[in-house]
């Protein structure tokens, strides 16, 4: 699907993007694959890594419509993962993240729009659903930018949908290389906010692979959510270290006991399918869609009035080994 397009991935420099673009030149023959991004000293650290003759490195800020428009002009397919994604430093810098998350996911739909690209895919986090930060409330904001935005398509062919799913183990900034930090510092103990927390457990092969299958899927308006094992963090933390205690400290700002990734306020616009949910839009979109069988002819059931999808009732859980496998 991706051979001879132009493929660009805003936040292409990080954990996402930089997987992502590994996952393209592995499996495709793009005509180019552009990474937009602000800062040049990442662009120039992964081009020692990726420097195939496809690779295009933009610098430039998701905040700088007219840039996008320039980057997008010729694009087929846009992953949008640029983001600023720290719950605390969101809190902290609230106009930073609206400018990033919220005006920047508009400039990507409107520059995808002007450039009449094909399609268009926003990750989004299991934060979105039902937020109680302002990280996962910029995100559910620009969820519904990229859903509404098909209602803006008219003649084109633009199509934009979401991805949301969880902890990706191992990204940046993540609790495994937190917890691994302290492990070689010596810590005598592992701080754990909660001894009942759980969360959603997704490796970014896994993530990039869902998101490069939902460009086929997808018809335009969906919210795609993997189904993925959960993960109580005191056995993550085990697992990691097993002959450390645990130091209780408590559930902190902006932080849930267990992640949604679809809310039972939403079960009457979910629908299930073998490895994957959709949430359908809550507005009808400007073309007719039947949701229930996507692009590959995958059927999808409704699921029960009340039904969440939720890290602490999920019935898939991580094993300690396959936890262990995953982060290598
Ligand atoms: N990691 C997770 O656990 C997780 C879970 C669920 C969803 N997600 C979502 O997945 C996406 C990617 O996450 P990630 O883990 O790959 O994040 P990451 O490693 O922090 O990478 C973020 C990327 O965005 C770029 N960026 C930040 N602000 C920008 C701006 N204003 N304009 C252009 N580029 C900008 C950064 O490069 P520069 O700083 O150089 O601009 C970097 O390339 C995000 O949308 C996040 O919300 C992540």
């Amino acid at each position: 699907m991706f051979n001879g397009k132009n493929i660009l991935i805003t936040g292409g420099t990080g954990s996402f993007g930089q997987t992502y673009v590994r996952r393209i030149l592995e499996r495709w023959t793009p005509n180019k694959v552009i990474v937009f991004s602000r800062d040049e000293l990442k662009q120039f650290e992964m081009a020692q890594n990726y420097d195939a003759p496809e690779m295009r490195y933009f610098l430039g800020d998701v905040r700088d419509g007219a840039r996008l428009r320039e980057a997008m002009t010729g694009v087929d397919f846009v992953i949008h993962a640029a983001a600023l994604k720290q719950v605390p430093a969101a809190e902290y810098n609230p106009f930073e993240a609206i400018k990033t998350n919220i005006h920047g996911a508009q400039n990507v739909v409107r520059a995808a729009l002007d450039a009449d690209v094909d399609r268009v895919i926003a990750l989004s986090t299991d934060k979105a659903a039902n937020p109680v930060n302002l990280y996962g409330a910029t995100k559910l904001c620009s969820d519904k930018l990229f859903v509404a935005a098909n209602n803006m398509v008219g003649a084109r062919r633009t199509r934009f949908a979401a991805v949301r799913y969880g902890n990706v183990v191992n990204s940046r900034g993540s609790v495994v290389p937190y917890f691994r930090k302290l492990i070689a510092a010596g810590a005598e103990a592992l701080p754990i906010t909660h001894p009942d927390m759980t969360r959603f457990m997704i490796t970014l092969d896994q993530g990039v692979d869902f998101v490069l299958k939902n460009f086929e899927r997808m018809q335009g308006g969906e919210i795609f959510v993997p189904k993925i094992p959960s993960m109580k963090m005191t056995d993550l933390a085990h697992a990691l270290a097993p002959d450390l205690p645990h130091d209780i400290v408590g559930i902190r700002p902006g932080e849930k006991l267990h992640e949604v990734m679809c809310p039972s306020d939403d079960s009457h616009l979910t629908l299930e399918f073998d490895d994957h949910y959709v949430i359908e839009p809550t507005i009808s979109v400007g073309f007719a869609v039947d949701f229930s069988v996507n692009r590959l002819g995958e059927r999808g059931v409704r699921v029960p009035l009340g039904f969440e999808y939720n890290s602490g009732s999920n019935d898939r859980w991580l094993s300690r080994d396959a936890f262990l496998e995953m982060v290598g």
